[in-house]
């Protein structure tokens, strides 16, 4: 029997209250069929899909809303400005910020990454100087640091079962130290980080922390001023609303200091050729025609999830989580999960000793399940672990243990077919 593992879920959740009969009713493409099977979508971490309200909100808004923000004092452009901003009070609600205009909106993640390290680079680092991550980082919060001339990324280690070795990071910290940046949750590992702790440990250091949201938000309740980070970025697509518009959160004191991160209209004061000023927050961040049709449209998917109840989905995902590594353990020879850390998110990595990932992806893809495979833009979690790749499974509310069901025998029959050859 393989060891039952008890994972725990980002804020701990247990209890689940979820109908996914109701809940698959909301989101049409999962009706799709693959080469005439049922489509099973087992990529939820790369993206999610949307329910009907989102996809009904961008139609709607295009239909009756559309006309630029900020800009014209023609009716239409009110009620479009009204409507963004208002978006811009529902993500501030949802990760409890102090101020609306702490909410940046951002095209994603990594835009929201490289605004601070365009911005905190240009104000702060100088060559010589030093920015912490973690070893399991997506590059989109490696390389950006990399971009500022001369500055050094050092990663702080993550153990056999993909746990962060926290313990570490204290002796990472040098004079030459000016930012940490982390992930709350492992796109690859699904490890939950302690973030609280590193946030903590930082400041006692008088560092400031950016977290790398996009796996956090989805699967966790975040509240910014309870963890206390200066940073905090997300995507809207990962958290059932549309490609395109993310958010980055950031502490007013922090994003008065920081330079502007783009140039163009909406960010100014005043223009002259000698000298320009600039707008106040949050538009000092938001150059050009901002995407208020995908704020108002993450904003709706935020309302669809708060309504599904976050620690819900989390409780459900941590079934599927639970569910899935032991079925996978116990029914497929050779299986091999990367990422066991007991605080643990609903993304399983893996491989099937002896076959390629994208074989074993491609395969499962005949057979009507979506699985990512490759590096996961995570390069240097498949170094420590020596491989080329692996394929992940991950989890979203709709999901059902039938579903895992299918994985496992999908997994089972492209693994007797390598075995039989
Ligand atoms: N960052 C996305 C993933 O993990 C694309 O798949």
């Amino acid at each position: 029997m393989p060891k039952k593992i008890n994972f725990v879920s980002a804020n701990g959740f247990t209890e689940m209250a979820i109908d996914t009969n109701l809940i698959r009713q909301d989101f049409p493409i999962l009706q799709t069929q693959v080469y005439e099977r049922p489509l099973i979508y087992l990529d939820n971490a790369a993206t999610t899909q949307k329910p009907r309200c989102v996809v009904e909100k961008i139609a709607d808004n295009y239909y009756k809303e559309n006309a630029n923000v900020h800009r014209g004092v023609h009716f239409l452009s009110q009620v479009a400005t009204e409507a963004h901003e208002a978006a811009r009070e529902e993500v501030r609600k949802f990760i409890n910020a102090r101020h609306s205009h702490e909410i940046i909106f951002t095209r994603g993640t990594t835009e929201s990454i490289n605004l601070v390290a365009s911005s905190f680079g240009r104000l702060k680092l100088q060559p010589g100087d030093e920015v912490i991550v973690s070893q399991m980082e997506h590059h989109s919060n490696i390389v950006p640091w990399q971009l500022q001339p001369g500055v050094e990324v050092r990663p702080i280690p993550f153990a056999e079962d993909g746990t962060l070795l926290v313990d570490q990071l204290e002796s990472l910290i040098t004079p030459k130290t000016k930012i940490i940046s982390v992930a709350h949750v492992s796109n690859t590992l699904g490890t939950v980080n302690p973030i609280k702790q590193i946030i903590a440990i930082a400041h006692a250091h008088k560092l400031p922390v950016l977290i790398d949201g996009a796996q956090g938000v989805p699967h966790a309740k975040v509240d910014v001023q309870d963890l206390d980070c200066d940073f905090y970025a997300f995507s809207g697509h990962k958290i059932y609303g549309p490609t395109g518009i993310g958010v980055l959160y950031g502490k007013e004191e922090w994003l008065n200091e920081l330079p502007p991160y783009q140039g163009g209209g909406d960010m100014i004061d005043q223009v002259t050729f000698a000298k320009t000023t600039y707008a106040a927050l949050p538009f000092k961040f938001e150059a050009g025609t901002p995407d208020f049709i995908g704020s108002t449209a993450l904003a709706e998917a935020l309302r669809y999830v708060q309504k599904v109840g976050i620690e819900n989905i989390a409780a459900h995902e941590n079934d599927l989580l639970q569910y899935a590594t032991e079925q996978l353990k116990a029914e497929v020879p050779g299986m091999r999960i990367y990422g066991e850390s007991v605080h643990k998110s609903s993304v399983i990595s893996f491989l099937v000793e002896g076959i390629h990932p994208y074989d074993m992806g491609t395969i499962l893809d005949k057979l009507g399940i979506a699985v990512r495979t490759g590096h996961h833009c995570a390069q240097p979690v498949m170094d420590a672990f020596g491989v080329e790749g692996m394929v992940r499974a991950s989890f979203a509310m709709y999901n059902t243990r039938e579903e895992v069901d299918q994985l496992v025998a999908g997994v089972k029959r492209v693994t007797k077919l390598f075995r039989r050859m």
